[in-house]
C-alpha cells in the first residue's frame, strides 16, 4: 500500500520534528496530541523551526506554506483512522505507551504498521498490546529532529520482515539514514548515550568540575558538538532518568543506576530546555 498520510501521536519536541520532516517530504500529516495547546505548540513549534530553514535558503516561503498546510492538528485520535503509517512519539513512559498503541490498534485500519519513536520502551513488549505484532516496529529519531540524519529501526521478536522494508523504505523518503538495532534496553543509541551523560552528571555531583568544565573538555577535547550536560537539558531530563531506568531495570547492572542529583533535578521540575532550567538555564 502506498503511504501518502502520515499519524503522528505526540506534538513535542519529537512528534513536532518528525510531523515536520513529514510534511517537507510531501506527506500529508495527521499530528495528535491530549489537548489544543499542545498540538498548537508543536505547530508554532513547527513554523519556527521551517523559518529557520527558509532564512537559510534551505527552502522558499512557498514550500513553508505548502509544507504547513499538510500538517492537520488534532485532539481527537480517532481521526488517526486516516492515517496510513504510525510513528507514535508520546511521553517516554511505557504504562502509556502500551494504552496508546492498544488504541491505535483499535482506530487504525489493519494493515497499518504502527511504530514508536520510543527511545528505550521494549518493541516487543509495546507490540505485545495490539493484535498485530507483526506490524509493529521501532522507529527512534533523533533530537533535533530536522537536524539530524540518523534513525534507528529496531524490529520486536514479531515484526515481520516486510513491516521491517515499509519502515526503511520510509526513513529514506524522510531523508534518514537508517541503522537496525536489535530490541534489547536502550537499543543501540541510548545503551552509550545515557550512561555517558550520566557519568557526566556523576562529574558534577562528585564537585570532579562544574558544568562549563565537564561540557567544554567533552565538546574541545573530543569533539563532540554539544557537551553531555547540555544534551541532558536538550533531550529533556525526565527523559534522560526514564532511560536510565529502563537500563538499570532491563539490564540489572549497577552500572547503570542514575545519579541522585538527576533525579532531585527532576523531582524540582528542572528538566532542561523546556521547563527553562536545567544544568543550564535558558531564556
Ligand atoms: N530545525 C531545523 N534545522 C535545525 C534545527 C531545527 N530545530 N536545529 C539545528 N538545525 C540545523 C541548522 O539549520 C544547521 O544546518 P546547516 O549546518 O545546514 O546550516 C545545523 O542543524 C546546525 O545547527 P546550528 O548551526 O544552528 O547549531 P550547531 O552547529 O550548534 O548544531 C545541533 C546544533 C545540530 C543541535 C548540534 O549541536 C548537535 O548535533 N548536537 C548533538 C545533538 C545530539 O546528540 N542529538 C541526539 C540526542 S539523543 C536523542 O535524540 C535520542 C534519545 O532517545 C535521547
Amino acid at each position: 500500500m502506498t503511504i501518502k498520510t502520515i499519524g503522528v501521536v505526540g506534538a513535542g519536541q519529537m512528534g513536532s520534528g518528525i510531523a515536520q520532516i513529514s510534511a517537507t517530504s510531501n506527506f500529508h500529516v495527521i499530528m495528535s496530541d491530549i489537548s489544543e495547546a499542545l498540538v498548537e505548540r508543536g505547530i508554532s513549534r513547527i513554523s519556527t523551526s521551517l523559518d529557520r530553514m527558509v532564512q537559510k535558503d534551505k527552502i522558499t516561503p512557498s514550500q513553508k506554506k505548502d509544507a504547513m498546510a499538510r500538517i492537520e492538528g488534532t485532539v481527537d485520535m480517532g481521526t488517526m483512522r486516516g492515517a496510513d503509517f504510525i510513528i507514535e512519539a508520546a511521553t517516554e513512559n511505557e504504562g502509556l505507551k502500551l494504552g496508546i498503541f492498544g488504541e491505535l490498534d483499535g482506530i487504525c485500519r489493519k494493515g497499518i504498521i504502527l511504530s514508536s519513536n520510543t527511545s528505550s520502551v521494549s518493541i516487543t513488549k509495546i507490540a505485545s498490546a495490539t493484535t498485530r505484532p507483526g506490524k509493529v516496529i521501532g522507529m527512534h529519531f533523533m533530537n533535533p529532529v530536522p537536524a539530524m540524519k540518523l534513525v534507528e529501526i529496531i524490529k520486536g521478536l514479531a515484526t515481520s520482515d516486510e513491516t521491517f522494508r515499509t519502515t526503511k523504505a520510509l526513513a529514506e523518503k524522510l531523508g534518514k539514514t537508517y541503522v537496525e538495532a536489535n530490541d534489547f534496553p536502550g537499543f543501540i543509541s541510548n545503551r552509550i548515550l545515557i550512561p555517558m551523560i550520566n557519568e557526566a552528571i556523576y562529574a558534577l555531583y562528585e564537585g570532579v568540575g562544574d558544568p562549563d568544565a565537564i561540557d567544554t573538555v567533552m565538546k574541545l577535547g573530543m569533539n563532540h558538538p554539544m557537551g553531555p550536560l547540555a544534551l541532558a537539558d536538550l533531550i529533556g531530563l525526565d527523559t534522560v532518568l526514564a532511560i536510565l531506568e529502563v537500563l538499570q531495570e532491563g539490564l540489572g547492572d549497577p552500572k547503570y543506576r542514575p545519579c541522585p542529583l538527576l533525579k532531585k533535578y527532576v523531582d524540582a521540575g528542572y528538566l532542561g530546555r523546556k521547563t527553562g532550567r536545567g544544568f543550564f538555564a535558558y531564556e
